[in-house]
């Protein structure tokens, strides 16, 4: 029996307070962040420096006593780690070099090399796993293939998502093979990160909403489904959160038709709706706006309440329904965690 309370929550326990964590806790609204990442020299040195990521993924930990601590790592790493070129723009994002080609896609290392690059990421799962409270869940994480994919095609993010659907309809083999490549990769990733202290894992689908119809279910549906069933096989115990963002009604039913343990659900849909169609397949996480994390004030304080309360009756881990912004006040995180551990 675990008395870990995120672990808890993910085996269907409805506890008295939800367990609370947020997704981007290591990030620029810290201060100890910026220096860290100073300290390590840019984002991706941070990423590959097991010393200084584990440290990162620390210090919400040790400010606000979060129930899990996330993994500091990014989903592109694994671009990185089967050849394709990555680097960070200032104030921008992401850039990549572009699979828009069958002969592209060949040029791709292997998916038994990936280790080769990724291996600081399991490296710093290990420092946690020593270093960590006892009582706080340690969550990996990957971007599910078609939001890596999305960024792998474009060679940057975008809006819309046009490039990736663009080499749907004109590629759709080697749109396809791109996806089996990433899905592959994934499992190798996580089963690893799994080895390493992983004691849950998270595939982050950003883009998600951006699938309808039956391109949900081929490409944000069945590549969860195989990601999941495969680590449960080598890893029976082992509780998957899915996070396919904006997914709308693509949420309902999500949980069953992947195996996820926990459907992650944005702030675009309301709390009373996730908790009448959602969470009677699950467990679910989420949703408050990031965007209190900014303004604060009683509308921080009445709709964190209006969370816990729609999701009371079934399993819940509070979450933001997405990232916490660079713009957002410390004191703000403070205030939603005494107001959930208040209630
Ligand atoms: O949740 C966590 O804190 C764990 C670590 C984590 C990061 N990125 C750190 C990060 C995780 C899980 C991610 C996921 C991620 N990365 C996603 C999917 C989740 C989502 O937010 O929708 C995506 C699409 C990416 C790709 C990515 N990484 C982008 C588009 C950017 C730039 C945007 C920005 O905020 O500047 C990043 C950079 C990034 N990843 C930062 C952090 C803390 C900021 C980098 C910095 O310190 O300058």
């Amino acid at each position: 029996m675990t008395d870990k309370l995120i672990l808890r929550a993910l085996k269907g326990e409805v506890l008295p307070t939800p367990p609370i964590w947020m997704m981007r806790q290591a990030g620029r609204y810290l201060p100890e962040y910026r220096a860290t990442r100073a300290e390590a020299g840019d984002f991706l040195k941070l990423c590959y420096n097991p010393d200084l990521a584990a440290e990162v993924t620390s210090q919400p930990i040790r400010r606000f006593g979060f129930d899990a601590a996330i993994l500091f790592a990014d989903i592109l790493l694994i671009c990185q780690a089967l050849g394709a070129d990555l680097w960070f723009e200032t104030g921008e994002g992401p850039r990549l070099s572009t699979i828009t080609t069958r002969a592209e896609l060949d040029a791709l290392k292997p998916v038994d090399a990936i280790h080769d690059t990724l291996a600081p990421v399991y490296q710093t799962l290990r420092i946690l796993g020593r270093e960590l409270p006892r009582e706080t869940t340690l969550i990996g994480f990957a971007g599910a293939p078609w939001t890596v994919a999305t960024y792998m095609i474009a060679g940057r993010g975008s809006k819309d998502q046009g490039a990736a659907h663009a080499l749907k309809s004109a590629d759709r083999a080697t749109f396809a093979a791109l996806i089996d490549r990433i899905t592959e990769a994934t499992i190798e990733y996580l089963s690893e990160q799994v080895k390493a202290g992983a004691e849950v894992v998270k595939l982050f689908d950003s883009w998600a909403g951006s699938l309808k119809g039956d391109d949900f279910t081929d490409f944000a549906m069945k590549p969860a489904a195989r990601i999941i069933a495969e680590l449960k096989s080598r890893h029976p115990e082992l509780p998957i959160i899915a996070f396919p963002r904006e997914a709308g009604q693509g949420y309902v039913g999500f949980a069953k038709a992947t195996g996820a343990d926990c459907v992650a659900i944005d702030n675009s849909v309301t709390p009373e709706w996730a908790a009448e169609h959602v969470q009677p397949g699950g467990c679910v996480q989420g949703n408050l706006a990031p965007g209190h994390m900014v303004t604060g004030g009683d509308a921080l304080v009445s709709e964190t309440r209006r969370v816990v309360n729609a999701f009371r009756k079934g399993p819940h881990i509070f979450n933001l329904g997405h990232g916490i912004t660079p713009d957002a006040d410390p004191e703000n995180v403070r205030l939603m965690i005494e107001t959930v551990r208040g209630m």
